[in-house]
């Protein structure tokens, strides 16, 4: 079968994947879900029979580094068992990388294995350490049960990442307690600018969205920064803090624009494939995957929906309002 990688129609290459193997969550973190979500019964999701024809397929095309996610993708069933059908491509020397992005509520269970599989790294959703205020945002999450799960992954010789959307009015008060903690436990730390995913019912993106421009501003106050060159493929920009040495990343979608540089496409649990997170267009691959047991038929699906991967998003709150919003929740595409 044919082999030349995947480059898109604005010479991207395509490496890094990032699936999503299940719509379900323990928590319902006000900015990705509703309250109330309509979960997709069994048989439309893939099995992970067919996630591995799936994830494999996209490695034979070139994908490097292959990012789990969900809904939470610790709550699927049999989940280790997938990863360790995949530390097969770690094995081969074909994934540079094998990782995952979690609500850290499973890790305390799942973290040593998660080691055993050639996983090196997680990225842990934590936007704060007050635990009021942490059951308050996730709806039904407990800290207790993340920390144990941060402190289970550390243990297990996993790095730890830690993701926070900053969220004006409910953790700019935690920007620099957040900051020490991690310095403290050794763990990288990412900021995210709010998208505008999901229909937005109470609360509005616009009134919680706190520029990362700011936040770097006043991590200056405290702090002096060095810009950092490091890629993790991902769309961060790092960096560093003299005084404490530890790395901070940005993912600036609204401020910076880094859609020029990606290298990513997501693949939902029921096989979309979506070329882009903040644009509609999807291709399904779970027909071609049912439709036989050759690869063939997949292999064209994928060349043909990156053909048309778009050039970005559209998200923007300039202007005082909410322009290139996706009705899809961010859980749908796993981030
Ligand atoms: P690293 O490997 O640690 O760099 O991971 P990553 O930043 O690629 O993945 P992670 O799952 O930690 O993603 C963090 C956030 O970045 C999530 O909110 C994603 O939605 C967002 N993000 C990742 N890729 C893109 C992208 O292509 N476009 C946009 N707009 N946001 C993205
Ligand atoms: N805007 C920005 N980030 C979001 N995430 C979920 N929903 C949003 C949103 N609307 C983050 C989660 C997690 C990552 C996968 O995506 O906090 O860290
Ligand atoms: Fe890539 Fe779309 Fe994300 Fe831009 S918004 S970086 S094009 S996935």
């Amino acid at each position: 079968m044919e082999t030349a990688p995947l480059i898109d129609p604005f010479a991207r290459p395509i490496t890094y994947l990032r699936v999503s193997v299940t719509d379900r969550c323990d928590f319902r973190c006000t900015y990705c879900m509703a309250e109330h979500m309509q979960f997709l019964p069994k048989r439309d999701l893939l099995t992970l029979e067919e996630l591995d024809r799936l994830c494999s397929g996209f490695i034979g095309l070139g994908v490097k580094k292959l990012r789990i996610t969900g809904g939470e993708p610790l709550v699927r069933k049999n989940i280790l068992s997938f990863f360790r059908a995949m530390s097969r491509h770690l094995d081969s020397g074909a994934l540079t990388e094998l990782t995952l992005t979690t609500n850290g509520s499973q890790l305390a269970r799942f973290a040593s294995e998660l080691a055993a599989c050639g996983v090196k790294r997680v990225n842990v959703s934590l936007d704060t350490l007050v635990p009021e205020k942490f059951a308050e945002i996730t709806r039904w999450g407990r800290l207790a049960q993340v920390l144990e799960g941060i402190d289970a992954a550390t243990a297990a010789g996993l790095k730890v990442k830690i993701n926070t959307v900053a969220l004006k009015g409910f953790n700019e008060d935690e920007l620099i307690p957040l900051t020490r903690w991690c310095a403290d436990q050794g763990h990288d730390l990412t900021f995210i600018e709010v998208m505008p995913m999901g229909e937005m019912g109470e609360e509005n993106r616009l009134d919680q969205y706190w520029p990362l421009s700011d936040v770097r501003a006043r991590l200056g106050e405290s702090y002096a920064l060095t810009d950092l060159p490091d890629s993790t493929g991902g769309p961060a920009r790092y960096i560093r803090l003299n005084e404490t040495g530890q790395r901070i990343g940005f993912i600036t979608p609204l401020t910076h624009n880094f859609c020029e540089s990606c290298n990513r496409v997501r693949v939902t649990c029921t096989g979309e494939l979506f070329m882009c997170l903040g644009q509609e267009d999807k291709a399904d691959l779970r027909a071609p995957l049912r439709a036989s047991t050759e690869d063939d038929g997949l292999i064209t699906a994928i060349r043909a929906a990156i053909a048309r991967k778009p050039k970005g998003h559209d998200f923007d709150y300039s202007r005082q309002r909410v322009a290139g919003q996706m009705s899809r929740h961010m859980s749908h595409t796993g981030g």
